[in-house]
Order: C-alpha cells, then structure tokens, then sequence
C-alpha cells in the first residue's frame, strides 16, 4: 500500500515543488520506494528541477494517446516521476467506463510504491479541493509573510469545512532557523484549534538557503547537488517525521479518479496565486459554497491578521517588558 500525502499552500513560491522533491529523494535515501506526482498542472515543473524533459505527460494518458508505463521516468536520484501537464488542450468529458478503465491503468504503476508525494497547484479551485479531500494527508506550505500565514491558515479552513478528516501539516519554508518556524507554526495551529477545532501537525521546516536558488539553476536536486548543506538537513529531518508518523492509506480508486478528473476539468487560465474558481458546470453548487466560503475567508484573513499583529505586539511588549507599542 501507499502512503499519499499532497503538498500544497496558500500561494505559490513558498518552496512546495521543492520539498516535493527533495523530501521525496530523502525518503529514498532511506530505504523507501517513492513516485513523485506532479499535479501542479500548468504550472508543473518537478522535471525541470531534474534536468528532465517528458515527451509525453499524465494528460497524454488521460487522452489516450499512450500507456502509463510510456510516461513514469525513473530518474537518477532514486525516484519515479509521473510527470503533469503543462499543455492547453481542451478535453471533453470522458464516459464513466473510461475513467474506470484509466484508473486501472494509472493505479498499476503505483501498486509498490511506498510513498506518493503530489505536487499540487497553489490556492484552492474546486476540482484540486476535491482532489485534496480524497488524500488522507495534506502538507501545508508557509512563508514567514502574514499574508502567506494568512493563506495557508484560509487553506486548512477551507478543506476543514469541506469535510476533510486526514491529517493536515504545515511546513514552515524560507524560515530563519527553527525558533522562527516554530514561532510561524504555533501561529497557525493555535488558530486552527481555536477557530477550526482542528489540529494541524508539525511536519519540520525548509531553512531560507542560498543553496536552493542555486541547485535549481543548475537543475539537480539540493539535497544532492549540496548533500551537507543546511537545507538538505532540513529536508532529512522531515522525511525522518513522516515516517515517524502513523500512516493514512487513501482509496486508492477514488483518489486516481479525482486525479483524472482535475486533469480533465482544470480550468483554462492558468492560476498564479490566492484563489481561484473553477467555471466547469457540473461544479456549480461546489462553487456556490466555496464562493460563499472565501468571502468567509477573507473576513477570517483580516481577523487572523489583527489577531498575528495584536500576538507580536504582545510578544514584543512582554520581551522588553515596556509599556504597549503606540
Ligand atoms: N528555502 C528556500 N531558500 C531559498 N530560496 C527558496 C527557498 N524555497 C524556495 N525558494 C525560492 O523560491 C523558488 C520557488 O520554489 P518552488 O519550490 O518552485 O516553490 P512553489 O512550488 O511553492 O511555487 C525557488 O526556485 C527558490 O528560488
Ligand atoms: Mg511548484
């Protein structure tokens, strides 16, 4: 069986394609055989960070223009690659015994992975949530920015009301050193308990590394272009905490198939950041809801940035024990 775990955030460039990888290639350092998904479609680009150019894509497989075996590149880091789709092209919906035959296909490369680590597109639209509510484990990606805490804390709520019940964790990316991740993690789960009723786990940091910028322009992996680097340590130590933690196993039908059918609806313009909705109109009554949602969500946002500022303030009063800051 595989562990599935998806790794997302608020807004794009906090580093999720990255831990995909790089915590990906960790866990195959330790033993763990491990296929890396690449469902950020339109903006896909784990190949890149390789040095690889897929001929063909998932979306190739899903037209049925080749097998799933023509598609999954075994790499030179000890992981799989199924790449995503970076193409425009319009698809009609596919017929039920369709879907029920491609997820035959696509499952049958997957059956001996022990990890699937998926790369998914930034914000919410309403075919990724759907996608994310059929993973038993989210990874929540978060830069040391309000508005980034602010996104990804508008993340975790909406899968919360949406009836996510795996686990949920944050990574904090780009961070200082691991007081100030600890510091941008307590925020965020002491929110989630307060406002959500939910728990959000620690899933370790990503340090702010100079490294990083430079192994993916010269497109090799950080944690192998710069093995004893400070980053690379970080990405150890998180692979080391997932497999400290208790598995979830998803269904694997109907995660493929929520796969398929965010490969097939996604919308047409690409999604760069914050939110976006989907126009597809089978998901009319899902938006209805997520519309209603995110207006909820930006009232949160405003609230959750009062309340950050008002816990700095008070921090800061208490460190210098002075009087409040006017
Ligand atoms: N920990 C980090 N230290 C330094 N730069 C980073 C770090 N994380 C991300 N970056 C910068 O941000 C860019 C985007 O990272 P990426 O992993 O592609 O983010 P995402 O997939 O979330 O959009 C990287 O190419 C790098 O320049
Ligand atoms: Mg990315």
């Amino acid at each position: 069986m595989s562990r599935v775990i998806a790794v997302t955030s608020g807004k794009g460039g906090v580093g999720k394609s990255n831990f995909v990888l790089n915590v990906g290639i960790a866990l195959g350092m330790m033993d763990n055989r491990v296929q890396l998904l690449d469902a950020d479609l339109g903006l896909a680009n784990l190949d890149v960070l390789m040095g690889l150019r897929p001929l063909r894509t998932l979306e190739d497989v899903v037209l049925g223009k080749c097998n799933i075996e023509d598609i999954i590149l075994k790499t030179d880091y000890g992981v799989e690659l199924l790449p995503g789709s970076s193409g425009v092209e319009d698809m009609a919906d596919l017929p039920r015994e369709k879907i029920a035959g491609l997820i035959k296909q696509i499952s049958k490369v997957s059956e001996d992975a022990d990890f699937i680590l998926v790369d998914t597109a930034s914000g919410i639209s309403s075919t990724v949530l759907s996608f994310l509510l059929a993973v038993p484990e989210v990874v929540v990606g978060v830069a040391p920015e309000p508005t980034s805490l602010t996104d990804a804390y508008a993340m975790i709520k909406v899968l919360t009301k949406n009836g996510f019940k795996g686990r949920v964790s944050v990574f904090p990316s780009m961070v200082k050193n691991s007081t100030k991740a600890r510091n941008l993690y307590r925020k965020i789960s002491s929110a989630a308990q307060r406002f959500l009723d939910v728990k959000v786990d620690y899933a370790g940091y990503v340090c702010m590394d100079d490294k990083l910028p430079q192994a993916v322009a010269d497109q090799v992996p950080v944690i192998v272009r710069f093995p004893t680097s400070e980053i690379a340590r970080c990405y150890m130590m998180i692979a080391s905490t997932l497999l400290g933690q208790e598995a979830g196993y998803p269904d694997m039908d109907r995660f493929w198939s929520r796969l398929i059918q965010m490969i097939i609806k996604r919308p047409k313009k690409k999604v760069h950041r914050g939110v976006s909705i989907g126009a597809e109109d089978r998901a009319k009554s899902l938006e209805a809801a997520l519309r209603d949602m995110l207006d909820e969500q930006r009232k949160t946002r405003i609230l959750l940035e009062r309340l950050v500022t008002r816990m700095e303030q008070t921090s800061e009063e208490l460190m210098s024990k002075k009087g409040p800051v006017v």
